[in-house]
């Protein structure tokens, strides 16, 4: 990539320039001491009681309730931990449902792992029910469903607590096993109840610290519906190195809940998000891009085509992503016309806003504004 490119593309928490302290204090404070070595030289399987007690402690904070560490596995970062519920879940001849666009390296697992993968067309929040329903009466072979009901990706949909609701009857009547991503949830700070709480029975529930807390921390927190299941997990995967949570990251995680630096990383992140959002709303001239739940993304629709609209953008110094590279089938459908525009990578907000009037300027040029923004100065 162009060293001069400004990059809207990556949905990654903000620098958060008076946390730097807090941060090289708590690794002098674990990791910069006189035992360092032994923490290189001790393997963390799932974890250990302490690793699992942070992390059943910072998912509490969505779940209301602390959950038992028994059920809890600690993982070096969500995408790790995906690898193996896919393919302990899913396997070969089963089918993962998806929102219709994704994070996109499901779609590269399912070719790695084999398994298919049924994308489920959305609306404003989400997984739409009544799709969602008729792929679990039409799908007879083993079905898990893939989620991100709180500030998906791409889309940055939201979904209601009814929504939420429906979603788990519907799981509960086909019983299909869920995979809840949480990733960017601390961002809303009043979302619904997580899913895993509507059908705790079914539902796997993943929590990484890379969106809220500081973007390269390989570390989250899974949470399985009962002890026996992280068990059943341990049992088939646990002598694999690869998932044992790397020690000075683990050692950092506990270190950071314990002294609090994680959560007001997180206030802190919210704070410049919701300023940069601000800037990206009116930018755009999108005034509704500024209401709603807050995440590090959002999403604008445009009119066709979108992959070329970044094209564009992209010779003229702007990254984002169109909506196709998200597609859970790789089967282009008109939800996927829009792009996303992450704002918080740029090193200042004076950057933010050369990217987006580039952006603003192509698709104006374009006439790619979908009717309604065209309606409000577009
Ligand atoms: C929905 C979602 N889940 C998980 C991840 C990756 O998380 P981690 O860095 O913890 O592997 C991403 C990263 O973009 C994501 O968008």
């Amino acid at each position: 990539m162009r060293k001069d490119v400004i990059d809207l593309s990556r949905a990654v928490p903000p620098v958060v320039p008076a946390l730097e302290a807090a941060l090289a204090k708590s690794i002098e404070a674990r990791v910069y001491r006189p035992d360092a070595g032994g923490l290189l030289r001790t393997n963390r399987p799932r974890g250990t009681e302490e690793d699992r007690r942070t992390g059943a402690e910072w998912i509490s904070q969505r779940l209301g309730f602390t959950p038992d560490i028994d059920r809890m596995i600690v993982t070096n970062g969500t995408l790790n931990v995906l690898f193996l519920l896919l393919n302990h879940l899913v396997g070969r001849s089963g089918t993962l449902l998806t929102e219709e666009m994704t994070y996109p390296n499901m779609q590269a697992l399912s070719g790695i792992l084999g398994f298919n993968i049924r994308g489920i067309p959305m609306d404003r929040e989400g997984l739409k029910p009544d799709a969602f329903e008729d792929v679990c009466r039409k799908i007879d072979t083993s079905k898990v469903l893939y989620t991100i009901p709180t500030v998906q990706n791409p889309t940055a949909a939201v979904m209601s607590s009814g929504r939420r609701v429906e979603i788990a009857t519907i799981a509960r009547r086909y019983n299909v096993l869920i995979i809840e991503d949480d990733a960017q949830a601390l961002m809303v700070e009043d979302a619904g109840a997580p899913i895993a709480t509507l059908a705790p029975e079914l539902t796997w529930y993943v929590m990484g610290l890379a969106k809220t807390v500081v973007m390269g921390m390989r570390v989250a927190f899974l949470m399985a519906p009962r002890a026996g299941d992280a068990a059943a997990l341990m049992e088939k995967f646990g002598k694999m190195s690869m998932w044992f949570v790397a020690a000075l990251h683990a050692e950092l995680a506990q270190a950071f809940v314990a002294n609090r630096t994680a959560h007001e990383a997180t206030t802190s992140i919210r704070k410049i998000a919701a300023s940069r959002r601000r800037i990206a709303a009116e930018v755009l001239q999108r005034p509704d891009l500024a209401g709603g739940p807050l995440g590090l993304h959002v999403w604008v629709p445009t009119r066709p085509d979108a992959r070329s609209l970044a094209s564009e953008a992209l010779a003229a110094g702007v990254l984002v992503r169109p909506g196709f590279q998200f597609a859970a089938e790789l089967v282009p459908t008109g939800a996927m016309q829009g792009l996303r525009v992450s704002y918080c990578e740029t090193r200042n907000e004076d950057d933010l806003r050369r990217g987006l009037a580039i952006l603003a300027k192509i698709i104006s040029a374009r006439n790619a504004w979908p009717d309604t923004a065209a309606t409000s100065g577009h």
